[in-house]
């Protein structure tokens, strides 16, 4: 079975995460019974992933908006439109890079002044939303899945050989969205049809989504891989031939531009120089039409404790100056493609999908 990052019962309007600071040693699920549990559990990371933090903000918002529902709270459509729309600007605060649950507030805003127009009772109404807002899980597990077909398609079609050697980075699996994953999600259709000679996966320091999260995944899924440090990517891509490299985004802009973890743009670097195709797999709610290119991004920045301590173990001297960019921005005319649900485009095509 496929590891489950988000447990989500509908009839019960009830919500739990995997707590994924614990991973891979202890495997925990945590109540969200709100907003304001979703916004700590993505401020903290025990929820991570552009999809996935995406997903947990709409559900939280749909288990209030049950649990405000059932008592009462709710004197008019109004009330429930206020609070969906509310909601999400806060959630939008936790982290500011993913653009996927900007992306769901500004549709659900959408949606909202659409349902408004129709006159509808408040439980009706309430009901609609419910309903819509539950659904971004499973939408977003099809969603994976075609990505995985696209992209399995795609990178076997340009490459020589039977069977292909991936190098990702960072963690965009099951862990990181609503189930099967993104650049990760390639790599199992890959393996599914017998066409994965070999997956690598980096660290991915300073957080380790690589090898806590990635690695446990590849494990799980019985996928033939290897971690290797992020410091040993010039190196694997001269010595392993990797036919290619495929990692997820936090965000893309009009100009295909991509903001991803800390580390993907030397990873594109090294691709150009060793003549190794370079893809990022996401959704299109992944895809920021708004901004015309990359240094528009806004870019995390995460304590420093994150680079000094691994785990309670102190590695380095808490007095020096720490960097911590939590992403960095790869150009387009880096990326080979981008690999959606509807395809695989040129960076340069995306303006004429929208
Ligand atoms: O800081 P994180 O762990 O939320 O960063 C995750 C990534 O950068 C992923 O590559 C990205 O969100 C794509 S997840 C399908």
């Amino acid at each position: 079975m496929s590891l489950e990052s988000i447990r989500f019962d509908k009839v019960q309007g009830s919500l739990q995460i995997l707590n994924q600071l614990l991973l891979p040693e202890t495997t925990v699920y945590e109540p969200v019974n709100g907003v304001e549990d979703a916004w700590k559990v993505i401020r903290e990371m025990k929820t991570r992933g552009a999809p996935a933090i995406a997903i947990v903000g709409a559900l939280s918002i749909a288990v209030e908006l049950r649990h405000k529902a059932n008592t009462g709270e709710f004197k008019s459509t109004q009330d429930v439109a206020t609070f969906v729309n509310d909601s999400f600007s806060y959630l939008k605060t936790a982290r500011p890079t993913a653009v996927n649950i900007s992306e769901a507030a500004t549709r659900f805003m959408k949606y909202i002044a659409e349902l408004s127009k129709n006159e509808l009772d408040t439980k009706k109404f309430t009901d609609i939303l419910y309903n819509q807002l539950s659904q971004m899980l499973k939408d977003d597990v099809t969603t994976n899945r075609k990505i995985g077909f696209h992209g399995a398609e795609y990178i076997l079609a340009n490459s020589t050989g039977d069977q292909v050697t991936i190098l990702t980075h960072c963690n965009t699996g099951s862990l990181a969205t609503g189930g099967y994953g993104t650049a990760l999600g390639v790599i199992r259709a890959l393996s599914e049809n017998g066409k994965l000679s070999h997956a690598y996966c980096t660290e991915t320091r300073p957080y380790n989504q690589g090898s806590r999260l990635t690695a446990y995944e590849l494990v799980h899924e019985k996928i033939p891989a290897t971690l290797i440090c992020d410091s040993m990517c010039g190196c694997l891509m001269k010595e392993k031939g990797i036919s290619a490299v495929v990692v997820g985004a936090d965000r893309v802009v009009a100009n295909g531009d991509t903001a991803n973890k800390i580390g993907t743009y030397q990873l594109a670097v090294l691709a150009q120089y060793h003549n190794i195709p370079f893809y990022v797999a996401a959704p299109f709610t992944t895809i920021d039409f708004g901004l015309s290119s990359g240094s528009q991004i806004v870019i995390e920045e995460r304590k420093k404790q994150e680079m000094i301590y691994f785990g309670n173990k102190m590695i380095a001297p808490d007095s020096i100056d720490c960097w911590n960019p939590s992403f960095d921005v790869t150009p387009a005319d880096l990326i080979t493609g981008i690999i959606t649900e509807n395809g695989v485009y040129k960076p340069d095509e995306l303006k004429k999908v929208t």
